[in-house]
């Protein structure tokens, strides 16, 4: 692997600066206690950290059940995300937090809100009751496609309220994928907004909604804020306005005690079959991992303003824009838009506009902003930032040292933070005050998380060898299954090595121990730092009447990291290809989401295939990224196959 190469040369070394140390929540004490603890006990250190992070109505009786690959936490416990999020930052030694900004929002036309905690309660307390008076009960599945508004994270809160368990689709799905996971997880209710501010204009998202719901019959109920007031059409006794419900809520509304192992969230991801998995997680273990990571690796104060530029679509905006930093008592910034408008330097305005102190964000962002120029950056006040954050795929050394330089003008440190929908929280990252940082590398496991690299056998490698990411000890916030289907769940994760939690990302370690994680190793791909499976593409390829058969590979890609590229026969020959292009595009946007849409497709009449049929990806990638193939063709069932599908690149 060249890239392992590469990498291995990286030498430079920043050391935690003294002052940050000094100040920092976990300092190196802190830390090498925590770390001996974890290293004797796992079970035991968790539990303190559930016992100082999170407040709990019971305690639990047990910490870990383990039954592999079966896991409860905190068994017998109770409580509730919501009032760890809120009620108890109103009370006791932290009441002065009721007038404390919780969430900063901004939308893309420049108008904000703010909401303290003590309002934010008050929203959550009143939706918590429109739930209720939507016949929502504990356990019901409630579904959030909404945009970047504060609404969504006052919904998220209000179903954690309840014990009604969340599944958010991001809002850049399709209608096909809206309604596959409203009927996967069987939704009773789903909220919405009759559209949102993209790139200057504003898009509707409700007809997607209605498209939707044309296939599902477990959802009763739509609530739909109105945030662009395009007058979408309403469908009488079942489509409700968001404020119109919340004109007459009651703002008084109990916590429900809820148990350790009550279903917090579904999310659904992409793995390497045509269907999503609804990766379930739970409450006391999450919330304790969340908590925790939140405090040590962003080393939150009072005074600090956090952005965390994830859409909340996503696990990291589930984990480290709401839950994490409501759950510390942080304010946590969230922006509607994209970053462009109305021009290049709007995130660095908004920095230097709400003094951001923390801010974490993905490697493709910072790709297009190195390409975009220094000057953007250089033409704001970016002084009040004091500590970065990456996460989402491998950073590579460039980009992190530009991040480091002309963002953190040298004096932040880095935490690049590995983990997954499926980790629930952040699993290897630096400790800002402790741990020396090298680019490119996401150096060691979170005290209690014992993360090893294994070959094919599962046998632990040797310093600077690949192999396969894993770990070995369950952790807080895993998750617990996939929404009906323990079969998958007990054969994606955990059938390959006894007991043991397989990631799906290659990775070496260094001599130092220092985990470098190089990307997946199976058909899932990572594109802009989302996953997308390759047989999800295919298949929405597939689906189209003039597609006979698809291949989809990646190739990495300067700015999105990897690019999706399909190699399809279609169904009247290549000469038909070229008009097939858009349609073929626009067909995949229509069945996931412009997030899926390849970048490119290549016609050919036949796909490169093992005597066995299995489709060749390996040769494809090479294709794909022009690569000379020097892998093993004998099993190539057509050579002359190949020789096509080069000369088949697009003009
Ligand atoms: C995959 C998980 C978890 C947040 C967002 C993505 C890749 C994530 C890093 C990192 C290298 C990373 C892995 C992982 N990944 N963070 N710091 N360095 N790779 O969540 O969609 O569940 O994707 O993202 O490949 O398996 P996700």
């Amino acid at each position: 692997m060249p890239d392992i190469e590469s990498l291995l040369k990286e030498k430079r070394v920043f050391k935690p600066a003294p002052e940050f140390t000094r100040q920092a929540n976990w300092n190196k004490k802190t830390i090498d206690e925590y770390r001996k603890l974890a290293a004797r006990s796992p079970e035991r250190f968790w539990a303190k950290m559930a016992k100082e992070n999170v407040s709990w109505f019971s305690p639990w009786k047990k910490v870990l059940d383990w039954k592999p690959p079966f896991a409860k936490w905190f068994v017998g416990g109770k409580l509730n995300v919501a009032y760890n999020c809120l009620d108890r930052h109103l009370e006791g030694e932290h009441a002065w937090r009721r007038n404390k900004a919780a969430i900063i929002w901004e939308g893309e036309p420049g108008d904000s809100r703010v909401l303290t905690y003590g309002e934010l309660h008050r929203e959550v307390c009143k939706f918590a009751n429109v739930l209720k008076g939507l016949g929502v009960k504990k356990g019901d599945r409630v579904c959030l496609y909404m945009p970047m508004v504060p609404e969504l994270a006052i919904a998220m809160l209000a179903c954690a309220r309840i014990g009604a368990p969340h599944s958010i689709v991001f809002g850049g799905f399709s209608a096909e994928a809206l309604r596959d996971r409203i009927n996967d997880a069987e939704a009773k209710v789903v909220i919405t907004a009759d559209g949102g501010y993209r790139k200057g204009a504003g898009f509707a998202l409700k007809p997607a909604v209605d498209e939707a719901l044309d296939g599902c019959a477990c959802v009763t109920d739509v609530v739909v804020v109105e945030r662009i007031q395009n007058g979408t059409p309403m469908q009488s006794g079942r489509d409700h306005y968001w404020h119109e419900l919340m004109k007459d809520a009651s703002a008084t509304c109990a916590p429900a005690k809820l148990d350790a192992e009550h279903p917090l969230f579904i999310l659904y991801t992409s793995g390497t079959t045509g269907n999503p998995k609804g990766i379930l997680h739970t409450t006391g273990g999450y919330l304790t991992h969340v908590t925790t990571t939140f405090k040590a690796i962003f080393d939150i104060k009072d005074e600090d303003v956090y952005w965390c530029t994830a859409d909340i679509g996503w696990v990291t905006g589930h984990s480290y824009v709401v839950y994490g930093p409501l759950a510390n008592g942080a304010t946590t910034m969230m922006y509607e838009g994209v970053p462009t408008h109305p021009g290049p330097d709007r995130w660095w305005s908004l920095i230097a506009k709400w003094g951001v102190s923390i801010f974490y964000t993905a490697p493709t962002a910072i790709r297009t902003f190195i390409r975009l120029g220094d000057d953007l950056p250089k033409a704001h006040d970016l002084s009040s930032l004091r500590l970065l954050g990456s996460v989402g795929e491998p950073i590579n050394p460039e980009a992190w040292m530009w991040y480091h330089r002309v963002i953190g003008k040298k004096k932040c440190p880095i935490v690049d933070t590995w983990w997954q929908t499926e980790t629930g929280g952040i699993m290897i990252t630096p400790l800002p005050g402790a741990v020396a940082t090298t680019p490119g590398s996401a150096t060691l496991p979170f005290p209690g998380i014992d993360a090893a690299i294994y070959d094919e056998e599962g046998n632990e490698v040797p310093p600077g060898a690949g192999g396969l990411l894993v770990v070995r000890k369950p952790w807080p916030g895993m998750l617990r299954g996939i929404w009906g289907d323990p079969e998958r769940y007990k054969k994606t994760y955990w059938g390959t090595f006894k007991n043991t939690y397989l990631a799906g990302d290659g990775a070496h370690r260094d001599k130092k121990g220092y985990f470098w994680i190089m990307g997946r190793v199976d058909d899932v791909m990572n594109v802009s730092g989302h996953r997308i499976g390759t047989m999800e593409v295919e298949s929405a390829l597939v689906s189209h009447p003039n597609v006979a058969e698809a291949a989809v590979v990646g190739r990495p890609d300067d700015i999105t990291g990897t690019a999706i590229v399909a190699f399809v026969t279609p169904t009247g020959g290549t000469d038909a290809g070229a008009a097939l292009n858009q349609t073929l595009r626009g067909h995949v946007t229509k069945e996931i989401g412009a997030i899926a849409r390849p970048a490119e497709i290549r016609f050919t009449d036949a796909l490169p295939k093992t005597r066995s049929g299995k489709i060749m990806r390996r040769l494809l990638r090479d294709i794909a990224s022009d690569k000379e193939s020097t892998g093993d063709t004998s099993t190539l069932e057509d050579f002359s196959v190949l020789a096509q599908l080069r000369e088949s690149e697009e003009d």
